[in-house]
């Protein structure tokens, strides 16, 4: 019995580490937006980086883009604007901490937040 826990106890204490370091949900894609100071046919520019902060990758990424309008032109490739909601990067896979990066420009700035995705470990 006890022979069975010394070595039943780290399997579990591993398994919770491993489980807990890929906990990854939607709240763990971030979206930071900063004003360039660049102006595009009169609307101020916005540079946004959009990180996955998780160990897993995540794809299928969509940010709520309500009203969304930009004076500059975003590609579809990375934007792609699809009603109320924005697919990143075709749906593509991003992985563990990495980040995209665009710019748009409109006043006020939109609140993009992201609204789903599918995550894999
Ligand atoms: C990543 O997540 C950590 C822990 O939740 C947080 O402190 C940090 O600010 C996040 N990084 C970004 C770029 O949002």
């Amino acid at each position: 019995m006890a022979a069975t826990f010394k070595y039943l106890f780290p399997i579990l204490f591993l398994t919770l580490i491993v489980k807990g370091s890929c906990e990854c949900s939607i709240n763990n894609i971030n979206i930071g937006t900063t004003r360039s100071g660049r102006v595009i046919q009169g609307q101020p520019e916005w540079n946004v980086v959009v990180i996955n902060n998780c160990t897993c990758t995540q794809s299928q990424i969509r940010l709520s883009c309500k009203g969304f309008k930009t004076s500059e032109s975003v590609s579809p490739s990375i934007l792609s604007i699809e009603g109320d909601s924005c697919l990143l990067i075709n749906g593509n896979p991003l992985n563990s901490f990495a980040t995209v990066r665009f710019s748009y420009a409109w006043d006020p700035p939109f609140l993009l937040l992201p609204t789903s995705s599918s995550i894999s470990c």
